[in-house]
């Protein structure tokens, strides 16, 4: 009797090429960037890429795990990415990228150290953010913000236990960043990560931070003014009293 063979198409593809088959993260994972991957894999700073957590213009966010069976956020800027404009706007005029190369894929790793310089710096000022582990080319390793693998929400899509006392410890961050001579630049309810730890008290962590500038760039006052409206429109309709720009603005200057 003759055998029945693949009549059905080969599982998960794997005919095809990673990129192919993996449609998401396949615009990340260019061969530079696999490059990197292994480079990371060899050298112990992870075992695996488990999946993406998130996938966007810019920059898709992996999980991974590291030989220590501990979990990292790995997030990878693609090289294929139409955002050079948007990434000018926030280098332009900041006195850490004066002299920098500005070719596309140049500009993606410059964008990339500097998000990893953001973190560091804003972690330095006491703000909570994913702790920076690594910087390697386009590719960031980073604490993994959730329990047990999963990662914890953005604050878009939680319900706050306490608003007012989130809307405070941000507050202080923000006032904490200035101090520093650190803008973020992007700061809204879809790039704070509400964290819990195991008695489920809620920190407000921020995270992406490629596009925050130094209050020494020309245009850091009006990023600055945005932030805090982006803040206090979302903590006012949840009845916080003093969330306004106005309000925001002085406590951080004060
Ligand atoms: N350290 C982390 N731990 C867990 N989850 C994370 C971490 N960093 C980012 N994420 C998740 O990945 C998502 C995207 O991260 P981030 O905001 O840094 O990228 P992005 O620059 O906004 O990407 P894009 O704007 O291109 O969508 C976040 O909304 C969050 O859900
Ligand atoms: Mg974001």
């Amino acid at each position: 009797m003759p055998m029945r063979l693949w009549k059905k198409k080969l599982p998960d593809r794997q005919d095809k090429p990673f990129k192919e088959r993996n449609k998401i993260t396949g615009k990340a994972l260019d061969n530079k960037t696999i490059d990197v991957i292994i480079w990371m894999i060899n050298n112990g700073k992870i075992a695996s890429l488990d999946y993406s957590v998130s996938s966007g213009k810019e920059a898709v966010v992996f999980r991974a795990t590291t030989p220590k069976r501990e979990f990292v956020a790995v997030k990878v800027f693609k090289y294929e990415t139409t955002a050079f404009r948007h990434m000018n706007r926030y280098i332009e005029g900041d006195p850490r990228f004066e002299n920098i190369d500005r070719r596309p894929r140049s500009m993606v790793k410059e964008w990339a150290s500097k998000e990893f310089a953001n973190l560091n710096l804003a972690s330095q000022a006491g703000v909570a953010v994913p702790k920076p582990i690594l910087l390697r080319e386009n590719t960031i390793i980073m604490e993994f913000l959730g329990w047990d693998g999963v990662p914890f929400a953005l604050l878009q899509d939680v319900v706050l236990s306490d608003p007012k006392k989130t809307f405070r410890k941000i507050v202080s961050f923000m006032k904490k960043l200035y101090k520093a001579g650190l803008v973020h630049a992007d700061l809204s309810p879809y790039n704070i990560i509400i964290s819990l730890d195991k008695d489920s008290l809620e920190t407000p962590c921020i995270i992406d931070w490629a596009q925050g500038v130094m209050l020494a760039h020309p245009r850091s006052q009006e990023f600055l003014q945005a932030d805090c409206q982006h803040v206090a429109d979302y903590f006012a309709k949840l009845g916080v009293k003093g969330a306004t720009a106005e309000e925001i603005i002085r406590k951080i200057k004060a």
